[in-house]
């Protein structure tokens, strides 16, 4: 075989996007770069990265480009092929300024194009949406030829994309999915950390995180409404506050501005109380700052804890950013004694020693340099770090303050630094760690169980005028059936004040099954009715039954089956068969791999009774899936809300019979034998 065969065989290639090898970009000063990546590859291994990453590239450009590649991955640790990387601006352009044969092609150009904004994304170079590490892509020969692919792709077509790579189109039929991506999913023994970079150093395996390598992030509004729920409801079930009251009067505490964190200043001024957050990268406090979701930048933990006071005493909603780490404010607190109502963390705890968790002590100028010169004292002082971080949150625990692991691993990363205390059992995580994280003690039996999830949605024309009219359908669609649609119809109500979008055209609205497949009927109506343009529904992975990880969304399953990767398998694969445009698999999002499977999907509203069809099996589907798993388990509110179901539709969830714990446990008493008989 030569290359010239393999050429002529592909009409989607490389040299027909680029007929000359393009410059090399410039880089823009002030734009945030992705620190260098763990590179452990052998010299074979790095032959063999080089060899991958240039069967994207046709045999002239060889010589030119393996240096370049050589280069990249000695100094970044992944090769992203920067040259190919386009000169001007990547934002989520309206869809009728896309190519392509479908609407569902032109749709999903959007939704790259918006995760690689560079308003949006973390690192825009490097392909990263958020979360330190979520990409899109794993290199820029990927992104072309995933967007070439998404115009030529027909209706009875389907594009399979693993780790960023496109395997190419085949040929499906209308209602199968367009697009199926799956991302960095391992085989179960080389499911770790330390294989997953070797892959990833190799070209062969990407972190999707969950929206990222999904296609679906919106910018930090999207989890801006969950972080208000959560606040909302953690003040409401550990500090008294009643159902109609907010957090007027109340203090939050955390850390992290970055791509999601980045919603806490903003979410605690939502729910009515003073959210002070520490970040250590003064470029993220800006963005927040500029944005309006931050509102008093202060350096020291003296000025931050006055203000944050000052404001708590006079009832105002204020948003402080402390320039510093986090183990400092918190250190302060606990030696000054200050009370804290809640406290929690956001640092990207879920990848700590690749740069996710700047140790105290360092700034994050000089993290990222020891990070590149010196990562075995880098990762010794990140393992300092958290133990000091841990000791201060036990003080301000023992003094009042309600903690919650914000899914972000930060107590797994405590126990991996060498504190086996934060466990349970005191010696592994096996039973959970001693706070509870906050999908177990709140997101999880007042929101997931009951099938509320964030559903989104974004207006592909671009047009403001389409946002304003999706709000205020989705607003007239919410039965208020429980304190939670209240909440959620407050939420929309007000969303256009809050000021949150960023990049595209999109929405964040916690709903449950019904509500989600009443106001996409609503929206494929109006689309119908040529009242707005097509619009993309989606969902967060963070969802009912979008994910399965015992470090977070499925930390309220306490059958057993938490270690189970089955029901996000399960909702994907139904996506699937149901006809959703855009079906997703992860493993990793926001605790990291290995810890993780997760899924999302899109569905392109253009207003068919096909598309109906969809909602109502799809959608429903989506979210009755996580119902089913979580009812299995006996949760009480999931048990209701699936009894409810089965009475009200066609479906029949299996219902758990309820046993007499008492009795079991004295029966065992008796007949217990270790090891068995
Ligand atoms: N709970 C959820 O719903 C949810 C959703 C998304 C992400 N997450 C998790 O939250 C974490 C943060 O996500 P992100 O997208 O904001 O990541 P990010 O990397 O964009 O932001 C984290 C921020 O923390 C800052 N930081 C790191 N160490 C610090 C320290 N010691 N003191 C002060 N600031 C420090 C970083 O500079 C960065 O800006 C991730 O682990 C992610 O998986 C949780």
């Amino acid at each position: 075989m030569n290359n010239k065969t393999i050429s002529d065989a592909m009409k989607i290639k490389l040299e027909e996007i680029f007929p000359e090898l393009p410059s090399y970009p410039e880089f823009v000063p002030g734009i945030r770069r992705a620190p260098k990546r763990e590179f452990v590859l052998s010299e074979k291994e790095t032959v063999l990265a080089l060899k991958n990453a240039l069967r994207y590239v046709p045999e002239k450009w060889h010589g030119v480009l393996a240096e370049e590649f050589l280069e990249e991955l000695l100094t970044r640790g992944r090769i992203y092929g920067y040259r190919f990387r386009p000169k001007e601006r990547i934002y989520g352009k309206p869809i009728d300024e896309y190519r392509g044969r479908t609407l569902a092609g032109r749709a999903l150009q959007v939704m790259i194009d918006n995760n690689l904004d560079i308003d949006v994304a973390l690192y825009p170079y490097e392909l990263v949406t958020y979360g330190e590490t979520g990409a899109v892509f794993q290199n820029w020969m990927q992104y072309w030829l995933v967007k070439r692919y998404l115009e030529e792709l027909e209706e009875d077509q389907t594009l399979v994309i693993a780790s960023g790579h496109p395997f190419g189109i085949f040929k499906s039929h209308p209602t199968a999915p367009r697009v199926i991506i799956t991302n960095g999913l391992m085989v179960g023994l080389y499911d770790d950390l330390e294989n997953w970079n070797r892959a990833a150093s190799l070209g062969v395996a990407s972190y999707g995180q969950m929206t990222a390598g999904g296609w679906m992030y919106i910018g930090p509004q999207g989890i801006v409404h969950g972080t208000y729920s959560t606040l909302l409801n953690a003040g409401r079930e550990k500090l008294g506050i009643p159902r109609d009251k907010n957090l007027a009067g109340k203090l939050f505490v955390s850390s992290g501005l970055g791509g999601m964190s980045g919603a806490q200043g903003k979410a605690a001024v939502i729910a009515g109380g003073v959210g002070l957050i520490a970040e250590v990268d003064y470029s993220r406090i800006k963005t927040r700052y500029e944005q309006g979701w931050i509102h008093t930048i202060v350096d020291t933990p003296e000025e931050a804890f006055n203000l944050a006071y000052k404001c708590v005493h006079e009832k105002t909603a204020r948003a402080i950013a402390y320039f510093g780490n986090i183990v400092n404010l918190l250190e302060y607190a606990d030696r000054k004694n200050l009370k804290i109502d809640l406290l929690s963390d956001q640092t990207s705890c879920h990848n700590v020693y690749d740069g996710g968790y700047c140790p105290v002590g360092l700034t994050y100028e000089e993290r990222t340099e020891m990070l590149r010169e010196n990562k075995t004292r880098f990762t010794q002082l990140v393992d300092i770090s958290l133990k000091r971080h841990y000791l201060a949150i036990k003080a301000l625990v023992s003094k009042g303050a309600y903690f919650f692991d914000y899914g972000n691993s930060f107590m797994k990363a405590v126990y991996d630094a060498g504190v086996p205390e934060i466990c349970r059992n005191g010696k592994n995580p096996d039973e959970g760690f001693i706070w509870p994280s906050y999908v177990e003690d709140i997101m999880g039996p007042i929101l997931f169980d009951y099938g509320y999830g964030p559903f989104r949605w974004v207006c592909l024309s671009g047009k403001d005028e389409d946002l304003e009219k999706t709000d205020q359908a989705a607003l007239a669609c919410i039965d208020k059936r429980r304190f939670q649609d209240l909440d959620n119809y407050n939420w929309i109500k007000n969303s256009r004040d809050y000021n949150l979008v960023v990049g595209t055209k999109a929405r964040i609205l916690y709903q449950d099954a019904v509500g989600r497949v009443k106001i996409a009927l609503r929206f494929n109506e109006m689309v119908r009715n040529k009242e707005i343009g097509p619009v993309m529904i989606g969902r967060d992975h963070h969802d009912v039954g979008g994910t399965d990880s015992p470090f977070r969304e499925t930390a309220n399953i306490r059958d057993g089956s938490n270690i189970m990767a089955e029901m996000a398998t399960h909702v994907f694969a139904g996506n699937c068969a149901r006809g959703m445009t855009l079906a997703v698999l992860h493993n990793g999002g926001g605790v990291g791999i290995g810890k993780a499977i997760n899924g999302g999907f899109g569905l392109v509203l253009d207003g068919s009774e096909r598309v109906d069809g969809i909602i109502k099996t799809a959608l429903a589907w989506d979210v009755n899936g996580g119902i089913a798993r979580r009812a299995w388990a006996r949760n009480p509110n999931s048990l209701a809300t699936a009894v409810e179901h089965n009475l009200n539709s066609g479906d029949q969830i299996t219902l758990p019979y309820l046993a007499d714990e008492e009795m079991l446990a004295s029966l065992v008493r008796r007949k217990y034998v270790p090891g068995g008989k």
